[in-house]
């Protein structure tokens, strides 16, 4: 079982960006614990970022080919693209949504989610232990399909 792991913009930034609200781990360092995780779990992870919106449409379209799981989180995009959200119903991925920070604790702009409706859950505020948990649960879902 392959899962793609998809960050959107900004997220090349993570340890710099914002630590009080993001902490001072990495995207590197996220990459890593998925990957561990991923070996326990015994599925094949792709881990990728890009800060162009269309990356992420075209990345989901190969998920949505390759029949992979996808764990996204996608920035900003989240509360602004309908082109991701395009991409995701036409896709038909099995997806969990996944924020760093608790966005419906934080402005406005961001308690809406174009990704949320689509998802088959989502998981926010629990920096980047929710990666590891929307792993889990994304393997959990394919077990019982
Ligand atoms: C984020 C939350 C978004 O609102 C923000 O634009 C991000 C990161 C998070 O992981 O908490 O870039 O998705």
């Amino acid at each position: 079982q392959q899962i793609f792991i998809l960050n959107g913009p900004n997220l090349n930034m993570l340890g710099k960006r914002e630590p009080g609200i993001y902490g001072a781990t990495t995207l590197s360092d996220i990459e890593a614990l998925c990957r561990s995780e991923g070996e326990n779990l015994g599925v094949d992870i792709v881990f990728r970022q890009s800060n162009h919106e269309g990356d992420l449409v075209s990345w989901i379209q190969e998920a949505g080919e390759q029949k992979a799981l996808v764990l996204i989180n996608p920035a900003a995009y989240t509360h602004t693209s309908i082109a991701l959200h395009d991409a995701i119903r036409a896709a038909s991925v099995t997806l969990v949504e996944v924020h760093l920070s608790n966005i419906h604790a934080r402005e406005s702009f961001r308690h809406h989610s174009y990704v949320s409706s689509l998802a088959k859950g989502v998981i926010c505020g629990f920096g980047v232990d929710g990666y590891v948990m929307g792993l889990r649960a994304l393997i959990k879902l394919a077990a019982s399909q």
